[in-house]
Order: structure tokens, then C-alpha cells, then sequence
């Protein structure tokens, strides 16, 4: 499939492994009718007891925005910096794929507020559960949802969580009630780049059928 593929040409599985991180993304407004659309079909994805507590918000305004770039910015900058400066590697990613990665990591930081829209997946509670995190798989399929509908409307977007690590403050930017819970900021756009295969490691590598030794 050729980066330029148009959404017409894209099947799921195209999505599914066309669906990069994408974190170099243009100014230019993304039409409403398109933010919602993404969110309708974030919206049709699995909750545990379909309970559907998935809320969105779409942030557009300015001022919110820049309040919430500031806050990824101050909780990301310097803690991926200095994996930069360590010339941190993994088994399957060497030293250039991962600096050229955190490099756009930190491009992110710089130019989130300045992106068309942030998308936050949020659930919503009869009461705030001290443990969050028990419940955030009722949020991420959705999440996932999100990203394949901005791949197949030609959309960048990239699932976030640094901002989140505040979460008082990152709540409060949000004017978030006690019930509603932030899982994931995801900031969209048109990509600067271009859209391309992700890369994974061989499906021999981590499958086994019935027992795992
Ligand atoms: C739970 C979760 C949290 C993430 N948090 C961040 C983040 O805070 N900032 C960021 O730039 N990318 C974040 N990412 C994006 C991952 O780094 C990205 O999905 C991964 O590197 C694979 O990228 P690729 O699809 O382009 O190969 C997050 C992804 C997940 C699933």
C-alpha cells in the first residue's frame, strides 16, 4: 500500500498496520463533522458489562489547549530528554530508531498546542473508584477505535498519557468533575509526514498455542 493511499483505498487491515504514531502534525482546522466522527467510532467499541461509560472531550479553544501542551511539555521534556542523552535502546528498537522517536516525542511537546484539536477519553463514574486504573480497559479499546478512524479519514493522531501523570491539574484544566476520569490525551491532525507501516516484532515471536512452555 503507498503512503498516499486515500481512505477509499483502505481496508481494515491496511488500517490496523498503517497506524503509526503520528506526533508531526499540520495547523490546518480538521472539519467537525470529521473530530466526530472518530469519536462515534471510538464510541462503538468494547466496555466490560457495556456499561459505556466512555466520555470524550474535544479541545479546540486556544487557551485550553496551550494549558494542556504546557503540562505534557513540563512533564515530558526533560524526563525524554535525558533517554535521548542516554542513547537508550531496546531489543528490537537500536539507538537511531529510538532517538529519531523521542526526538518526535519532544517535537510534540513543542507543537501540541498548536495542533487543530486534543481528544480526551475519559470515563465517567457513579463514583470515582480509588482505583483508576481497574477500569481503564472499558477506555483503551475505544482509544484504539479513535486512532484506526483518524488512519482511515487521513488523519494523524498518537494516544498520549504524560499529561495525565498530573492529574489534579490536568483535571482541573478540564473543568472535570469528581466522576469523570482522564485516560488518555490524544492530539490529531493533519500529519506533516507521511503516514507509513508500523513495525512489530514477528507474530513466531510472541504466540504460542496452549501452553507457554
Ligand atoms: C498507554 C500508552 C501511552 C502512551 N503515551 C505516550 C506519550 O505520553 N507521549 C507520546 O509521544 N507517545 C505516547 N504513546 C505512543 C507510543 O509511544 C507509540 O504508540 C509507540 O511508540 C508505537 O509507535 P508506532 O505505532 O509509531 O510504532 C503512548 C502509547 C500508549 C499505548
Amino acid at each position: 500500500m503507498s503512503d498516499a493511499a486515500t481512505p477509499a483505498d483502505l481496508n481494515l487491515f491496511d488500517v490496523m498496520y498503517n497506524c503509526r504514531a503520528m506526533r508531526r502534525l499540520d495547523t490546518r482546522e480538521v472539519p467537525e463533522a470529521d473530530l466526530l466522527k472518530m469519536v462515534d467510532a471510538a464510541n462503538q467499541a468494547a466496555s466490560g458489562g457495556n456499561q459505556q461509560r466512555g466520555r470524550w472531550l474535544i479541545v479546540r479553544d486556544p487557551a485550553q489547549k496551550k494549558a494542556i501542551a504546557d503540562l505534557n511539555f513540563e512533564v515530558s521534556r526533560d524526563f525524554v530528554q535525558a533517554r535521548i542523552d542516554r542513547g537508550e535502546e531496546l531489543p528490537h528498537h537500536d539507538k537511531s530508531t529510538r532517538a529519531r522517536m523521542l526526538d518526535a516525542v519532544l517535537y510534540l511537546a513543542e507543537h501540541m498546542h498548536t495542533y487543530p484539536a486534543l481528544i480526551v477519553a475519559c470515563l465517567e463514574f457513579d463514583e470515582r473508584p480509588d482505583d483508576l486504573a481497574a477500569s481503564a480497559g472499558s477506555i483503551w479499546p475505544g482509544v484504539q477505535n479513535l486512532l484506526l478512524a483518524a488512519r482511515a479519514l487521513g488523519i494523524g493522531a498518537v494516544p498520549t498519557t504524560y499529561a495525565i501523570n498530573k492529574r489534579a491539574e490536568f483535571e482541573s484544566i478540564l473543568d472535570l468533575p469528581e466522576t469523570i476520569a482522564a485516560y488518555a490525551l490524544v492530539p490529531v491532525g493533519y500529519p506533516l509526514g507521511n503516514f507509513g507501516s508500523v513495525t512489530r516484532r514477528p507474530v513466531e515471536e510472541i504466540v504460542r498455542f496452549d501452553r507457554w512452555s
